[in-house]
């Protein structure tokens, strides 16, 4: 298969069979982890692969309601790795202060998820399906204290994977045209970025199952699961918010404004936990 077709074929799988990945093919994942592109070859990167029952159940528990994070036969926890170089460094008699650096932890958060994403389209052509979770950052302490990850690790992205049981309809996304830009930036007029928001999301009923059905699967794939609570707490929010348009579900139920600022000022001191204190 044409590489553009594997990329275009892709979608997030939510739902796995139960059957183990292959050692040779863990093998293979983590192999192109740790080939890809990387600023200035340093590799501030480490993988840790989970498989077995304990270490899912835990990543599980911390992060709620999305079943698939227990339910997936291989976990990849992909970690922003600086206690390596700076062991390194020392040990060499040498100074390290990208963890004091926000410039240097923005590289190196890029490698993180570069070899995440070779991971993902690696995995996709060897039959497996995997879907990102964003969540982890937020559970770092525990995840840290968990896998045993000393200061100056942190666990960035989860990535989980599996052959899958089912692959999800394709969501809908803007277009190239909208995304694409030829040569100099082309701000979008108004008209243009409604219609554009308006074709990707569809008509708004107020419908949730509906809503979440065509535009983010997500909470109807941990209903199937036996997890109702994401789509009946999108519910009540939407009527506790009187919610009337695709803009208000996306931002007062689903990518809230109210909390980003807030969620912000966790990850900091989260961050911070980890020896990365460059943020303020
Ligand atoms: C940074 C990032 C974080 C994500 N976090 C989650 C998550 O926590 N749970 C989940 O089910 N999907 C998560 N996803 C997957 C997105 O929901 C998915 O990519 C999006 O809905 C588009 O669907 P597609 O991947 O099938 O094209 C994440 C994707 C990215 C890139």
């Amino acid at each position: 298969m044409e590489l553009y077709d594997l990329v275009m074929r892709r979608r997030s799988v939510r739902n796995f069979r139960p059957d183990e990945v292959p050692g040779d093919i863990v093998e293979k994942l983590v192999n192109a982890a740790a080939s890809a592109p990387t600023g200035c070859n340093i590799q501030p990167l480490s993988v840790v692969t989970v498989q077995e029952a304990a270490g899912r159940a835990k990543l599980g528990e911390m992060i709620k309601r999305q079943p698939w994070v227990k339910n997936a036969p291989l976990s990849m926890i992909f970690c922003l790795d600086f206690w390596r170089l700076k062991r390194w460094a020392e040990l060499s008699g040498v100074e390290f202060r990208g963890h004091d650096a926000f410039s240097h932890f923005l590289l190196a958060y890029a490698d993180v998820m570069c070899a995440a994403q070779t991971v993902v389209l690696l995995a996709e052509s060897l039959g497996l399906g995997s879907v990102y979770v964003g969540r982890l950052p937020y559970v770092a302490d525990d995840a840290r204290e968990y896998f045993g990850m000393p200061t100056y690790v942190l666990p960035l992205m989860l990535l989980c994977l599996g052959y899958p049981k089912t692959v999800p309809r394709r969501v809908p996304k803007l277009p190239p045209a909208v995304i694409g830009h030829r040569e100099q930036y082309r701000p979008l007029s108004d008209d243009d970025l409604r219609t554009a928001f308006d074709e990707k999301y569809g008509a708004f009923d107020g419908d949730a199952r509906r809503y979440f059905g065509r535009v983010l699967g997500e909470a109807l794939e941990a209903e199937e699961q036996g997890e109702g609570e994401w789509l009946e707490g999108s519910r009540a929010r939407m009527a506790e918010k009187a919610v009337a348009s695709n803009a208000e579900f996306v931002f007062k139920v689903r990518y809230r404004a109210d909390l980003m600022v807030e969620t912000n000022a966790a990850a900091i001191d989260i961050f911070k936990n980890a020896g990365f204190d460059c943020f303020r």
